[in-house]
Formats: C-alpha cells, structure tokens, sequence
C-alpha cells in the first residue's frame, strides 16, 4: 500500500512537470531579441540592435558615417522625442512624404540619400530599447 502511494505522488509529480513544459512550449516566441530574454536593461539591448542595424551608417559621435552622428539625437529631433524616433525608425519615407518638416530638412542635408526603414525588420519592443539607448548611451563602450 505504501508502495503504492509513493507510485502515485511519482506519477503525479511527472504530471505536473509535464503540464509545466506545456506551458512553456506554448509561449509564443515572438520576442526573441527582447531584454527580457537575454536579461539586458532596455539600454543594453538596445546597443545590441544598434550595432546590429544602425551602426554601419550611424556613429554615436558627432562624426558622419553615411548619416549623421547620434549624438545628442534625442534633444535635436522634435519633442517629444520618443514617438517622433518610433515613426521616423519605422518609416521615414512615409515621414518625408506627410510633410514632417525636421525629416525633410534632414534629408535635404544628406544628399537626399534614403535611409533604410525598419518596420518589417524590428518590432515595437526592439524599437522602444533602441530609442532607451539612444537616449541615454554609455559613456564608455560597453562589452557584452
Ligand atoms: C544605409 C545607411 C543607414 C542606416 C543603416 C540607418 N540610417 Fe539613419 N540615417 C541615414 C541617413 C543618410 C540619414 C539622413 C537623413 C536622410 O538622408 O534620410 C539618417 C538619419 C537618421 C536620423 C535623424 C538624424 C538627425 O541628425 O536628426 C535618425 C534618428 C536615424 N537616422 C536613426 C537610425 C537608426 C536608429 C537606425 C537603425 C535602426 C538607422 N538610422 C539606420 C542612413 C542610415
């Protein structure tokens, strides 16, 4: 009997193991370069899209690449900062093509060469921590 009961609460604890892997199989994985992932801050992961997407082009200097050095970007564009970075990441073109005047003047001064859009490329998340990096970059460069 007592052998029995020990069989039981066996099966019972694979049970519930089981039912735990369920439940992690069924998170969507969608958020795959996110800082909750990875465990970064937002600022950290940000950094990594960054170099990922934006530094062949971008410093975080004053010096030019192909576009303009990042540098103090989030006092220079128009405030508030943050939804105006979303919309120029995700789609620039459409900005320049509403009339968004910062957008144009931008583009008029770097020869009218067109920046890539993101859109399809980050998602909402990955956008959010790229702008908390951009807004507030190490002052030493960071190894990950
Ligand atoms: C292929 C080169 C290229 C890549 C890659 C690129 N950009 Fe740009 N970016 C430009 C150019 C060129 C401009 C200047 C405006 C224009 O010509 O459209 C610009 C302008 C900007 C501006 C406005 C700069 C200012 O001084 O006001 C921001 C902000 C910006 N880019 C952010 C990003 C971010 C963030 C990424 C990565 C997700 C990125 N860019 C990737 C070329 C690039």
């Amino acid at each position: 009997m007592k052998g029995l009961l020990i069989l039981m609460a066996a099966g019972l604890f694979v049970a519930c193991n089981n039912e735990q892997d369920n439940i992690n199989n069924s998170e969507p994985s969608v958020i795959d370069t996110t800082a909750t992932i990875y465990k970064r801050t937002p600022s950290e992961n940000g950094y990594m899209i960054y170099r990922a997407n934006c530094a062949s082009c971008h410093s975080m200097g004053s010096k030019k690449i192909v576009g303009p050095g990042l540098q103090g970007i989030t006092n220079r564009v128009p405030q508030p900062y943050d939804s105006w970075l979303k919309k120029y990441i995700r789609n620039n073109t459409a900005m320049l093509k509403s009339g968004d005047r910062y957008a144009k003047k931008i583009f008029v001064a770097y020869d009218s060469i067109v920046m890539p859009k993101y859109d399809s490329v980050l998602n909402d998340l990955q956008i959010t921590d790229l702008i908390a990096f951009l807004a507030n970059p190490p002052k030493r460069p960071i190894q990950y």
